[in-house]
């Protein structure tokens, strides 16, 4: 647990300044040498104990990542293979703090088309291996997590838990969250300025961005579907900044006791931070089945998601 008394002994900065600003008061880090697979693993095995499930019924295993292991293989093919999910056809998704929503997104079509029974979507990611320790204007704000859902094709023919969805991307706007190096466009096999190795952002910029996409995006998913901000029994953001959500609730117009949020425990944990508020919430009892449950996230892209569901656990 990285708290922010210890980052008042790394930065400049004050438990007052973090809270006030975003919310966080601590954050999860990874071990020395643990790396976003070894969370992947563990976020699998909890789902499927969860829904009782063997890793040999997952059909494909989706997990949502910025910051994999490797440029390759995938995380995702890792975890298949130390999970024991043999059958399981594996991919990445790099969408950033949208990837979970895209990965139920992909989810929904694989197990629409009947292409997949079970579509297994963990998010994870180790972002305190591209936040730079010195940066006071990050390091305060990312943690790493790994959290997922498994994803049934209703065995009956029922209609779908999924109500709908909303995806975007902004690729104009790119260059306000990115990591510089360790692509192909600056590889690390060149020389490079140590701090383009590490998540570099307009605050404000993304601020700004995120207030308005959080209220476009709900709004225009439930216009489609011919309802109203009174129709979402729970809102679930991504955990990126308190003032974030409670500007964009506000402008949403939806009570702040129909909202859950857990960054205060964990910051922004990216693609792992709407299925870990989920998960939390379950536990809370504040998701309860038959809920009508809007998650919303939005990240470096620019991109944005939105999905609206049914919440049916088997
Ligand atoms: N502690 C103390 N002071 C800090 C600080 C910190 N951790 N981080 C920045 N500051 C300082 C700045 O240096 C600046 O000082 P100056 O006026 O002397 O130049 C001042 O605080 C204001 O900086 P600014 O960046 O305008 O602050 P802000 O109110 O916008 O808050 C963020 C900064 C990062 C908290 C806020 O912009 C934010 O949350 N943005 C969205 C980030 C996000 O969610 N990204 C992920 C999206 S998926």
């Amino acid at each position: 647990i990285l708290s922010n008394a210890d980052l008042e002994r790394q930065v400049d900065t004050t438990d007052e300044w973090i809270v006030s600003r975003t919310g966080i008061r601590e954050r999860r880090i990874v071990a020395p040498g643990q790396a976003t697979s070894d969370l992947a693993i563990l976020a699998a095995t909890n789902v499927l104990e969860a829904a009782q499930r063997g890793a040999d019924e997952i059909d494909v295993l989706i997990v949502p990542t910025c910051t994999p292991d490797h440029l390759f293989p995938s995380v995702s093919a890792i975890t298949a293979n130390a999970i024991g999910a043999h059958a399981a056809a594996a991919f990445d998704i790099q969408a950033v703090c949208s990837g979970f929503i895209y990965g139920l997104a992909q989810a929904l079509a694989l197990v629409e088309s009947g292409l997949a029974q079970n579509v297994l979507v963990v998010g994870a990611e180790v972002f305190s291996r591209v936040t730079n320790p010195h940066d006071r204007g990050t390091c305060i704000l990312f943690g790493d997590a790994a959290a997922g859902a498994l994803v049934v094709r209703d065995e009956d023919g029922g209609p779908s838990g999924f109500l709908g969805f909303e995806l975007g991307a902004d690729g104009s706007r790119g260059d306000q969250l990115i990591v510089p190096v360790g692509g192909t466009r600056h590889p690390a096999s060149e020389p490079f300025d140590p701090d383009d190795a590490y998540v570099q952002m307009n605050g404000r910029e993304v601020f700004r961005f995120a207030t308005r996409v959080i209220e476009d995006s709900v709004l225009r998913l439930l216009d489609r579907l011919g309802m109203t901000i009174d129709d979402v029994d729970l809102l679930v953001p991504h955990q990126a900044n308190q003032r974030i959500i409670d500007h964009a609730i506000g402008r949403l117009g939806i009570d702040a006791t129909r909202v859950f949020n857990n960054l205060e425990h964990y910051g922004n944990t990216s693609a792992a931070s709407i299925p870990l508020a989920m998960a939390e919430a379950r536990d809370a009892g504040a998701l309860r089945p038959g809920m009508r449950v809007m998650m919303v996230g939005f990240g470096a892209g620019l991109t944005w998601a939105a999905c609206f569901v049914r919440y049916e656990p088997e």
